[in-house]
């Protein structure tokens, strides 16, 4: 089993929901954290208040759609803590439109966030693995990578993409000691997914999980920190979805 304390993670999309729930769960492990963000209030916000208790957290501005961006994202947290040991590519949205309706640009962009941003953390971060002789990806797909949510065709395909990416890299680095797993989560309470924001829509997601309820951010966070630390695991998604799958 890998030991976390100490280690180096990165999570992108840090600053609210799964990834700061992550970012507190590697905190809690001993790790060093970077909360990389484009939401720059958000997530100078969780990094003061976890250096106020004493932790070893940086917040980076990051856009995980563009390399320069990721590129910064690596050279500050190397700058920082020397290296990366664990990257945890969660950054992502969706939104709701119909297929006949839906502007090219739009789609690139969910794309190219939740597709792209994939590929190109992982590519930044791999180099620095490779000098440190090994590192883990954890990458946050989706129930809707695997089965359809009408309305949401760029964001299904796109999730579906990062489960093949993950069992992709996976494959390719396996030799050089770097791990690539997933995780796909049912609907989770966060960011836009509350009863507030959706009303009935909401009450539609809850009955569509067997469990009666939608999972919370740190029972996700729960299964990134097992694909952090368990060392046989790789090409893997795991599923976190209260049954929406079953
Ligand atoms: P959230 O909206 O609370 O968090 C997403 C974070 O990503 C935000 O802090 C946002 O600023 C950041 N972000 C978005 N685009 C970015 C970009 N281009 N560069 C850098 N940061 C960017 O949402 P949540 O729910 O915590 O989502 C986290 C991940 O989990 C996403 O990949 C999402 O697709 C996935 N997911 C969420 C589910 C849910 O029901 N909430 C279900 C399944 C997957």
């Amino acid at each position: 089993m890998i030991q976390l304390e100490g280690k180096v993670a990165i999570v992108t999309g840090g600053a609210s929901g799964i990834g700061l729930a992550a970012v507190k769960a590697f905190i809690n492990k001993g790790s060093k954290v970077v909360i990389a963000d484009f939401n720059e209030k958000g997530g100078k916000k969780a990094e003061q208040e976890l250096k106020e208790q004493g932790q070893d957290v940086l917040f980076v501005k990051v856009d995980v759609a563009e390399e320069a961006s990721v590129e910064n994202m690596i050279a500050e947290t190397v700058n920082a803590f020397g290296t990366v040991d664990v990257l945890v590519n969660n950054a992502g949205f969706g939104s709701m439109s119909a297929s006949h309706e839906r502007t090219y640009e739009d789609y690139l962009n969910i794309v190219n966030v939740n597709q792209g941003g994939v590929f190109l953390g992982s590519k930044h971060a791999i180099k620095e693995m490779l000098k440190n002789g090994g590192g883990s990806i954890i990458n946050t797909a989706s129930v809707l990578g695997f089965v359809a949510q009408p309305e949401a065709l760029p964001y299904n395909a796109a999730k579906g993409a990062v489960v093949t990416m993950t069992k992709s890299l996976a494959a390719e680095y396996a030799d050089k000691n770097i791990r690539v797993n997933a995780v796909a989560p049912g609907f989770v309470e966060s960011g836009a997914v509350n009863k507030e924001a959706l009303g009935d829509f909401y009450d539609g997601l809850v009955a569509k999980h067997p469990i009666g309820r939608l999972g919370n951010p740190e029972e996700i966070a729960h299964a990134i920190i097992f694909l952090a630390e368990n060392e046989v695991v790789t090409g893997t998604t795991v599923t976190v979805d209260g049954g929406y799958t079953a």
